[in-house]
């Protein structure tokens, strides 16, 4: 099986995500396998979104994040909670947008070319599953309709894959 990414440079945000979120529950169709299902979205959402130089999931694991499947360069693998941006998100199960990074308290920095970012909680009947996170070299490359389309993201990933 091939499958093409959509070419989704045209359009505002909102048809953006509407567009990724289509493509994403049809590549996640029928497998069950979070690590499958997570490198799967990675890449789509690497490979599509613009200005985005890493794009990949931490997963909750016994006390800590833990790296998982990802598209961008080597990252820290252990993030304790509520430490930089991931560790905060998943301590108050909330989307966190960061304009820029450098600004923010405890930002562990894993690329040294990320200026802003976004992380969405993953939440599955109220736990916390892990955290999904993305990067830019740009600085406040991330708003509110980024983190309404990647909620979403999120949402469909959750829904489609079994538990860790
Ligand atoms: N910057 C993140 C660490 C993960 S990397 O960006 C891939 C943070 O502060 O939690």
């Amino acid at each position: 099986m091939t499958f093409q990414i959509a070419k989704m440079e045209a359009g505002s945000k909102p048809e953006l995500y509407a567009n990724l979120a289509a493509q994403l529950s049809s590549l996640l169709a029928g497998e069950l396998d979070v690590i499958a299902n997570a490198a799967n979205c990675a890449a789509l959402l690497y490979h599509s979104l613009p200005d985005v130089n890493w794009a990949g999931f931490y997963f909750f694991k016994e006390s800590e994040l833990v790296l998982g499947p990802f598209q961008g360069n080597p990252a820290c693998v252990r993030i304790a909670i509520g430490k930089g941006v991931c560790g905060t998100a998943a301590e108050l199960k909330q989307t966190l947008v960061v304009e820029n990074v450098h600004e923010f308290p405890g930002h562990i920095a894993c690329d040294s070319a990320s200026n802003s970012e976004i992380v969405v909680p993953l939440v599955k009947d109220g736990r916390l599953i892990g955290v999904l996170d993305l990067d830019s070299p740009s600085l406040a490359r991330f708003d509110d309709e980024d983190a309404q389309g990647l909620n979403e993201v999120a949402e469909i990933f959750v829904s489609a894959s079994e538990e860790v």
